[in-house]
């Protein structure tokens, strides 16, 4: 039985979720909360381990198939050895990432059928659904544009067409979910996201 209040933030690569994940840790830390701050795909060493296998540039012969399987694999893991039982002990739980991106990248971008992820994630996820998504909301040309090009990983090395793809699937998704979704811009300074994440963070808290 969850306790705890599950966050997740969303958004194309670069962003500046991460950031805010962080930031967002630190404020609830000083309020005086428990809070767990993790990301996806990742987590336990075996969705760690998934990870690797999904982003490493030298599996460039992937199929769809695979990955939206490893994707779910991972999170499958990531959530009933480490998400679950930190909302059951009644901390909050901040994740970058959880399966809004599966929507977007696989869903949207790679154009797997979205019923058949839905089916996927209910049992991936033994039905839990994020309280709040934060949406960092940003043109995919400044995203991308933020990223080392040497260091990018397999899913960032996709074409700008995919990554405007992506962003429109999560605008989609936001759209369909009005209640979970909070749309942030991220051509905002860093310190402006924040302090829009505190203001919906504080009302949240005070239901
Ligand atoms: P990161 O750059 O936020 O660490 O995410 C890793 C990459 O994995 C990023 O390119 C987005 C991608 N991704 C998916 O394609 N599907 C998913 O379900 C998740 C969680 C991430």
């Amino acid at each position: 039985m969850k306790k705890g209040l599950f966050i997740t933030f969303e958004g194309i690569e670069g962003c500046g979720k991460s950031t805010q994940a962080r930031m967002l840790k630190e404020f609830l830390i000083n309020e005086g909360k428990s809070v767990f701050l993790t990301r996806e795909p990742g987590g336990p060493k075996i969705a760690e381990e998934i990870r690797e296998m999904l982003l490493s540039v030298n599996n460039k012969e992937m199929l769809p198939q695979t990955e939206v399987l490893l994707y779910m694999a991972s999170r499958s893991q990531h959530t009933g050895e480490w998400i679950i039982p930190e909302l059951e002990k009644g901390n909050i739980v901040i994740s970058d990432r959880y399966y809004d991106s599966t929507f977007a990248y696989q869903g949207a971008a790679r154009k797997i059928d979205g019923k058949l992820i839905d089916t996927i994630r209910r049992y991936a996820t033994f039905g839990l659904v994020p309280d709040l998504t934060f949406l960092v909301d940003l043109p995919e040309e400044i995203g991308l544009s933020r990223i080392l090009k040497k260091d990018a990983d397999r899913l960032e090395q996709e074409s700008m067409k995919f990554h405007k793809r992506v962003r429109k699937g999560f605008l989609e998704l936001a759209k369909k979910e009005p209640e979970r979704f909070i749309i942030l811009d991220g051509k905002k300074s860093i310190n402006e996201i924040h302090h829009d994440v505190i203001n919906i963070i504080k009302k949240e808290l005070n239901k």
